[in-house]
């Protein structure tokens, strides 16, 4: 488990000064959405602290337990399965070993299709195989990017259910971009709002899990939706 500190971080994409000065903790176990318009760099958030790009200027840092040598995933909103291979064979893929694959598989509810191929699947199955891929690395820092965009609202809430459950359990760091305010102050302890390259709002969320839609709910709710529309 670690922590991640973003201290003074700037990123450019030549001119395209995307990302301005960020200062950010994110304590080891917690869960944290990001959450702001089209293009305001929430992936290139995820993606620096994927290491999978550089910064511009400042410094990333990590600390804690495993801080030398973190194990990052990412889930994307499309499910990056091997279409050449079975469900177990992409899960093992990462995996720490063969009986963690499995292990992971059953608690995604998805052992009986073992012997599957990706195309097999429905979209919300797929996703689950993609969880279920990632928790099988151990991940310490587990990064979504918009992972539940493309799902249907039923399958939506069984995932979003299906990721809280599985990191209380597994207490990895959770960084979850979503444009789903509802499903950041459902899932998260703590949503941080982006625009003009800048954290606008970092609200912390403090309701009993699992949460439910009351007054405080729809309070950050509205606090949140009100700082990205700008009103
Ligand atoms: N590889 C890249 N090269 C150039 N510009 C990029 C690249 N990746 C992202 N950008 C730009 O950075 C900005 C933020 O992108 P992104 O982080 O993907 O936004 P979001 O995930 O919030 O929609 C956008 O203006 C986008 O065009
Ligand atoms: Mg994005």
């Amino acid at each position: 488990m670690v922590n991640i500190e973003l201290k003074n971080v700037s990123k450019s994409y030549g001119d395209n000064e995307v990302l301005q000065n960020i200062e950010l903790s994110i304590e080891q176990g917690s869960f944290t959405a990001i959450v702001g318009r089209s293009g305001c760099g929430k992936s290139t958030l995820l993606r620096i602290i994927a290491k999978l790009t550089q910064i511009t200027r400042g410094e990333l840092h990590f600390s804690g337990k495993e801080a030398n040598d973190p194990k990052i995933r990412i889930m994307f909103q499309d499910d990056r399965l091997l279409p050449w291979k079975n469900i177990m064979k992409n899960i093992e893929l990462g995996a720490v070993n063969p009986s963690v694959a499995q292990e992971s598989l059953e608690k995604v509810g998805l052992i009986d299709k073992r012997y599957d191929w990706p195309d097999q699947l429905s979209g919300g199955q797929k996703q689950r195989i993609a969880l279920a891929r990632a928790l099988a690395s151990h991940p310490d820092i587990l990064l979504f990017d918009e992972p539940l965009g493309a799902l249907d609202a039923l399958t939506r809430i069984e995932m979003q259910n299906l990721i809280e459950e599985l990191w209380q359990q597994q207490k990895f760091t959770s960084l979850l971009v979503t444009h789903d305010v509802t499903e950041a102050v459902r899932l998260a302890d703590r949503v941080i709002v982006i625009d003009r390259g800048a954290i606008q709002l970092d609200e912390r969320i403090d309701l009993p899990r699992p949460r439910e839609r009351n007054d405080t709910f729809t309070f950050h709710e509205k606090k949140i939706l009100n700082q990205i529309l700008g009103v």
